[in-house]
């Protein structure tokens, strides 16, 4: 039986976070040793292209072997794809292939594609459980967890969203190994912050850290799990300031990103 390296504590109930190399190839496993999917079987894949092409199909097959019935929806790669417009499209496919308030809804990529994803799950049959499987930097050492979801809209980042903590997060790390330099390092720019505000040894780690190393890049992850999921845990729905803490940097960055128009930055 293959363990959670930690339990994110959450006013929602706590949920359990998976981190280790060829998981993607455990996931249905793992999914059917939760409770929260007991007598549940459809549920949908959402993707974007480039991500699906290396990992739906072991994902998907992972899942048929433990009797889920999933299906697989993809939207193009990159920012805008945060949009109301895709959250339509992608309720639209999800009620086309039958899901109902029984149903799963697993987000494999991205910081983009976890947003997206999570938001539909909050809102689609007013809210289905949704299972996170990150597949950046970005998205493991961050975004994966802490429940918040959401869209862009013109005026800016993440003005429409929902906080809607995971059931379950699954980080696998030899996801990592495919990422291009620039979006390595984008997430590694977390992992930055996350050291200055919590953890200063961190912060030495990272001068002298190696990608290709999976143990190191495994602790690197589960360090900064570590860091979030305990913010997270004090302060989840940001009301309090701590969590506050985990945006040093970001309204700046939103910023730049949106007056850049978006797409162009990471
Ligand atoms: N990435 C910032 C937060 O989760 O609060």
């Amino acid at each position: 039986m293959m363990m959670p390296i930690l339990e994110v504590a959450s006013k929602t109930g706590s949920y359990p976070v998976y981190l280790g190399q060829g998981l993607i190839a455990n996931a249905g496993r793992i999914l059917r040793q939760q409770p929260f999917t007991s007598g549940k079987s459809t549920c949908a894949i959402i993707s974007d292209e480039t991500v699906a092409s290396l990992y739906a199909e072991p994902l998907l097959e992972s899942l048929r072997a433990e009797k889920f019935a999933p299906v697989l929806i993809t939207v193009p790669a990159g920012e805008n794809s945060k949009s109301l417009a895709e959250v339509g499209r992608i309720a639209d496919r999800l009620a086309e292939a039958g899901l109902d308030r029984h149903s799963l809804i697993v987000a494999l990529g991205g910081g983009v594609v976890g947003d997206l994803a999570g938001f539909v799950a909050a809102i689609y049959y007013r809210g289905l459980p949704s299972v996170q499987v990150p597949t950046t930097v970005v998205a493991q050492v961050d975004s994966s967890v802490g429940g918040k979801t959401g869209v862009n809209l013109a005026r800016g980042k993440n003005l429409l969203g929902a906080f809607h903590p995971p059931a379950l997060v699954l980080a696998d790390v030899d996801t990592l190994a495919t990422l291009p330099e620039r979006e390595f390092n984008e997430g590694v720019a977390e992992a930055i912050k996350h050291a200055v505000i919590r953890d200063g040894r961190l912060l030495a780690n990272l001068m002298v850290f190696d990608r290709r190393n999976a143990a190191q890049l495994t602790a690197l992850v589960r360090r900064n799990l570590e860091i979030k999921a305990e913010i997270v845990a004090r302060d989840e729905f940001e009301s309090s300031g701590e969590r506050a803490l985990l945006n040093f940097g970001h309204t700046i960055g939103h910023g730049i990103e949106q007056a850049a128009g978006y797409g162009r930055l990471l």
